[in-house]
């Protein structure tokens, strides 16, 4: 039997990305050529540029991805684009491409969720996995509980209000002068300090509830950072980086567990850029533990953005006929 070869694109913010998966679950190829560098000077994603950048890079990559995974364009089964939620003009050059690969080649095009697609790089990472499930996503623009109840089947229990964990991380790190994207420089300046050194606030702990809040941490970091300043106080970034880093993951870990036992299920994924943290993986895999719940995340190049999981994504919705016709557009605030 021949492998059903599923091709995806990622273009939703700072990665133009193509992949080859057989399968559903077995990465042939996973190119990502990551703006990051051209969007560091300006401190974060600059639109514009990340359209254009899009735009000179998504044909190598396709080619590059096909070339590593030793296919050709007609051995492939479906064409998978995520097509929201993330940036209009980014978004659009994936769309734009895989309409024209799909017309031209004769191949089925879907249509992706890019939150889905989080998620689903845990059925890459880990081959036996399968729903139901509780899956915490957790990436630059958001931060959700979805209760995975089959390959097709999403209950959204709940998500935040206003910044998104990475947000958070991001502008947090911003104030204290690191590199963009920040949440990897906090996470190694975090393992240096200590995480009970200031009691920064855990917003909406009540049981329960599944909604987030951050943008209330962010505001006491920065009121602390600059009444030391004021003050002419000598500050430890560190004991700030792991205070500040253990309220995020207080909060992310006591509603997953929350959410799981209310769910009854016996099994939390972790997903988005987040997701590779080691905090939070440390934390959440030693109170699964505790709880008896089985704990599953992905290698940190798959939980940052990348086509691969899309190219999962879009196999099982290929599996249902769930199709896209030519008239597919980016939705930038596409919802689970
Ligand atoms: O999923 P992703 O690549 O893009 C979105 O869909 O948003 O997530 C990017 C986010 C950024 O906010 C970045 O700072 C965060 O993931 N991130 C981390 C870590 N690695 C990436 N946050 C905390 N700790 C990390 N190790
Ligand atoms: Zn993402």
């Amino acid at each position: 039997r021949k492998p059903c070869l599923t091709l995806a694109l990622e273009t939703s913010c700072d990665e133009t990305s193509a992949a080859v998966v057989a399968d559903g679950r077995i990465v042939l190829s996973n190119i990502i050529s990551s703006q990051i560098p051209v969007h560091q000077k300006y401190g974060g994603v600059v639109p514009e540029i990340a359209s254009r950048k899009h735009i000179e890079n998504v044909l190598p990559v396709i080619d590059q991805a096909l070339k590593a995974a030793g296919v050709a364009l007609t051995d492939i089964s479906a064409i998978g684009v995520t097509y929201g939620p993330g940036l209009v003009g980014a978004l659009l050059v994936g769309v734009s491409v895989a309409k024209a690969l799909s017309f031209a080649a004769g191949i089925p095009l879907v249509g992706v969720n890019h939150l889905e697609g989080h998620i689903f790089a845990n059925f890459l990472a880990h081959p036996n996995l399968e729903p139901p499930f509780m899956a915490l996503v957790v990436s630059g623009g958001h931060t959700s509980l979805v209760h995975v109840k089959g390959y097709n089947e999403f209950v959204l229990l709940g998500q935040t209000r206003d910044d998104a964990a990475g947000e958070a991380f991001d502008k947090v790190a911003r104030v204290m002068k690191l590199p963009y994207p920040g949440g990897p420089y906090i996470d190694a300046l975090a393992a240096k300090g200590n995480p009970e050194a200031i009691a920064f606030p855990r917003a909406l702990s009540g049981k329960n509830s599944f909604e987030f809040s951050f943008s209330g941490l962010k505001s006491a970091v920065l009121n602390y950072l600059n009444s030391a300043a004021q003050k002419q106080e000598e500050i430890n970034t560190a004991d700030v980086a792991a205070s500040f880093q253990a309220a995020v993951i207080d909060v992310l870990v006591s509603k997953s567990l929350q959410a799981a036992a209310v769910s009854g299920v016996g099994q939390i994924v972790l997903a988005g850029g987040v997701a590779a943290n080691s905090g939070l993986k440390a934390k959440l895999g030693y109170e699964c533990q505790q709880a008896g719940i089985s704990f599953y995340y992905p290698d940190p190049i798959l939980c940052t953005d990348n086509a691969a999981m899309i190219a999962c994504r879009a196999y099982y919705q290929h599996q249902i006929g769930d199709y896209a016709d030519l008239h597919l557009n980016a939705k930038p605030s596409l919802k689970l």
